[in-house]
C-alpha cells in the first residue's frame, strides 16, 4: 500500500475505505525468456495507450501478468474482482445515505446544537477514483460481472471519458486522468456464472490469449516457489505435464500442482524418487482430482498409473545422467 506522504489525496481515498495497492516486484516472480517477452508486449501496448486484456484457461498464469505489467508502469494500483452481485454503481460509485454533522457550541457549554445536513452523499467507487487519479485498474477476472454492469468502461477506454449517473447531481462526464491504464484477464472456457462479454468492450482492449506457460518457465517456477533442486523440479514439471495431456479436461492439472508437489515434497523432506512413498503419496493426492479421474480412453486413473508415470521420469533422469558425453 502507499502512504499519504507520497499522494496527499490517498486520504480521501482511504476515508472512503478503498484500498489503494503500490506494487513492487515480487522475489519469486519468475522471468524466463518467455515470460519476459509476454510481458514486454503487454507493457508496450499500455505505455501507448491501449488496454489489456489477458484472457486464458485456469493456472496460466493471467492475473500475475497483470499485476507484473501493472507493476511495470510504476502508478498506484487499483484492484477490483468481476462478481455476478456488481452493478454499475460497485464500479463508479453510489449515494451512501446521509451526512450527519454535529455541531457542538463550546461557548455556551448547556447547549449543545446539532445541525443535522439531510444530503445524500456520494461516494466515489474504486473505477471512478482510478480514473479521476490516473491509476492503474487491474480487473481479475470482469467477465464474471453483468454486461450491464461493465457497459461504463465503454466510454472510458474509448472517449476517455467516465459517464456519472444522474443523481450525482453535478458534471455528468468526468475527465479520464492521461496517466489512467487497465488491464484486464479473463477465463473463456470458464462458463459457470460468466456472462458472454460484449464484443464492443472487447473491441477496445488487445487480447493476449494465454496458454500454459511454457516448460522451462514451469520447472524454474516450481524451483523457485519450493527451494527443490533444478534436477527435482523438473521431473516433477514433467509428470504434471504428462498428465495435462491425458484428461479429458487437458487443461488440469495446472502449474499450481507442480508448486504443490514442489513444497509439500521439500516441507516433508520427501525424495523426487519413485520408490519415495511420501513423494508417490503426494503425487496421488495432488494429481487425482475429479478434473482428471477419467483418461481420454474412458479408463479410470487409478494409483498404479500415476506410480508408472513417476516411474517414468524418474528414470528418465537416471538416463540422462547417464548418457556419456562424447566430443
Ligand atoms: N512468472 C511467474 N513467476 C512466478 N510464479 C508464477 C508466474 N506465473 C504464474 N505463477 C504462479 O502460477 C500460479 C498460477 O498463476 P495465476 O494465478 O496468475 O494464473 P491465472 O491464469 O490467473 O489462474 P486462474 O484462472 O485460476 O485465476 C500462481 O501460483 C502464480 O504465483
Ligand atoms: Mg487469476
Amino acid at each position: 500500500m502507499i502512504t499519504h506522504a507520497e499522494m496527499p489525496e490517498l486520504q480521501q481515498i482511504k476515508d472512503r475505505n478503498l484500498t489503494v495497492l503500490k506494487l513492487e516486484q515480487r522475489s519469486d516472480f519468475v522471468e524466463t525468456q518467455h515470460v519476459k517477452k509476454i510481458a514486454e508486449r503487454a507493457v508496450s501496448y499500455l505505455k501507448v495507450g491501449y488496454p489489456v486484456h489477458f484472457s486464458g484457461p485456469a493456472g496460466t498464469g493471467k492475473t500475475t501478468f497483470a499485476m507484473h505489467a501493472a507493476q511495470s508502469l510504476g502508478r498506484p494500483v487499483m484492484l477490483l474482482h468481476g462478481d455476478d452481485e456488481y452493478g454499475s454503481s460497485d464500479l463508479v460509485g453510489a449515494d451512501y445515505g446521509y451526512r450527519k454533522s454535529k455541531v457542538i457550541d463550546n461557548y455556551i457549554s448547556s447547549v449543545m446544537k446539532t445541525e443535522e445536513n439531510m444530503m445524500s452523499q456520494w461516494v466515489d467507487n474504486r473505477l471512478t477514483t482510478a480514473c479521476k487519479y490516473g491509476f492503474t485498474l487491474v480487473y481479475d477476472e470482469f467477465t464474471r460481472s453483468r454486461p450491464e454492469a461493465n457497459n461504463v468502461l465503454l466510454t472510458i477506454l474509448e472517449e476517455k471519458l467516465l459517464e456519472m449517473p444522474k443523481s450525482r447531481g453535478e458534471e455528468p462526464y468526468i475527465q479520464v486522468h492521461p496517466k489512467f491504464s487497465a488491464i484486464f484477464t479473463s477465463n473463456p472456457e470458464e462458463y459457470a456464472g460468466v456472462h458472454k462479454s460484449q464484443d464492443a468492450l472487447m473491441d477496445r482492449m488487445i487480447t493476449v490469449k494465454m496458454d500454459h506457460l511454457d516448460r522451462d518457465t514451469e520447472i524454474s517456477i516450481t524451483e523457485t516457489k519450493s527451494g527443490l533442486s533444478h534436477k527435482d523440479a523438473k521431473i516433477i514439471v514433467d509428470i504434471v505435464r504428462d498428465f495435462r495431456q491425458l484428461g479429458v479436461d487437458n487443461h488440469r492439472p495446472t502449474i499450481r500442482a507442480c508448486i504443490m508437489i514442489g513444497k509439500i515434497t521439500a516441507y516433508s523432506n520427501a525424495r523426487v524418487k519413485s520408490d519415495d512413498p511420501v513423494f508417490r503419496e503426494i503425487c496421488v493426492d495432488v494429481l487425482n482430482t475429479d478434473t482428471i479421474k477419467i483418461m481420454k480412453g474412458g479408463r479410470a486413473l487409478t494409483k498404479e498409473y500415476i506410480y508408472d508415470v513417476i516411474e517414468k521420469y524418474c528414470k528418465n533422469t537416471k538416463k540422462e545422467r547417464s548418457i556419456p558425453t562424447t566430443r
